[in-house]
């Protein structure tokens, strides 16, 4: 492993990885946006820190209460509703365009700006906010048809039936999408470098990706703070995406 400032050897050694691999498997998380303005969620600046518990994203808490989901929720969406990819998501976008490499992008996130940012195989593992379920017709809608309300904070209901509307993201206590968990796992499976960008690595089975990547396969993790896989990674930077991953491409 090997650990320093962002442009020494740590540097050297994972664009070394970076060239020498042509299929890459990336996890990435909340931090990979926070640079775009949207908060992470276990930083003191991060959601759970400041706006509100895990609770509200567990399932039966919504179903109970969506009200409380949805007024928690207005800065968050207001948030996303203006952000843009920041540099970490144009240069991991650019390892495909520019330079060729068979990249899949396993995201935690649920902004799109891995997609916004042009990065092609994208899998939502805890779906995302662009569009929206009713919870009693079933009738799937765009997001951006309820952009008042849940800018306002209230709950939003189908125009046909009235039924709440969920967003079609992961919450505690549901299952996540499964072909975007099957097509991330054998994107780590048959990869020659496991990234982890921006997580925690706190929450599964997002976590567990990077532990199926077969021997052989480098691991190379990019986060601002310690991460439980430090140890076994044989690159570990302590800095923002943002910075990182430019000075790859
Ligand atoms: P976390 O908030 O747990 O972790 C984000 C990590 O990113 C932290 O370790 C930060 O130190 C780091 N970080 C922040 N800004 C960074 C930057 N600019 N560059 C590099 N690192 C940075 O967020 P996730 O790991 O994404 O799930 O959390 C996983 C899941 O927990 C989320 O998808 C969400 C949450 O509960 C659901 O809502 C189901």
């Amino acid at each position: 492993m090997a650990k320093g400032d962002v442009r020494g050897a740590r540097l050297e050694a994972l664009r070394g990885l970076v060239r020498g691999a042509q299929r890459i498997a990336v996890l990435s998380g909340a931090g990979m946006s926070t640079e775009s303005g949207i908060p992470d969620f276990r930083s003191p600046t991060g959601v759970y820190s400041t706006l509100c518990s895990e609770e509200v994203f567990d399932i039966a808490a919504f179903r109970r209460d969506p009200s409380r989901f949805y007024r928690v929720m207005a800065p968050l969406y207001a948030a996303m509703a203006e952000a843009r990819p920041n540099a970490g998501h144009e240069a991991l976008a650019r390892l495909e365009t520019l330079l060729d490499k068979e990249v899949c992008v396993a995201t935690q996130n649920i902004d799109g700006l891995h997609q916004a940012a042009g990065s092609r195989n994208v899998q939502e593992l805890h779906g995302g906010l662009s569009t929206m379920t009713c919870q009693r017709c079933g009738r799937r809608l765009p997001a951006s048809d309820f952009r008042k309300s849940l800018l306002a904070g209230t709950v939003p209901r189908h125009p046909g039936c009235g039924g709440v509307m969920k967003p079609d993201i992961v919450f505690f206590g549901e299952s996540l999408p499964e072909a975007a968990l099957d097509a991330a796992m054998a994107a780590f499976m048959g990869a020659e470098l496991a990234l982890v960008l921006g997580t925690g690595l706190a929450v599964y089975p997002a976590a567990m990706l990077p532990q199926r990547r077969q021997w052989g396969c480098a691991l190379a993790i990019v986060n601002l703070t310690e991460t439980p896989l430090d140890d076994q990674a044989e690159v570990v930077i302590h800095a923002r995406t943002g910075e990182v991953l430019p000075l790859l491409v």
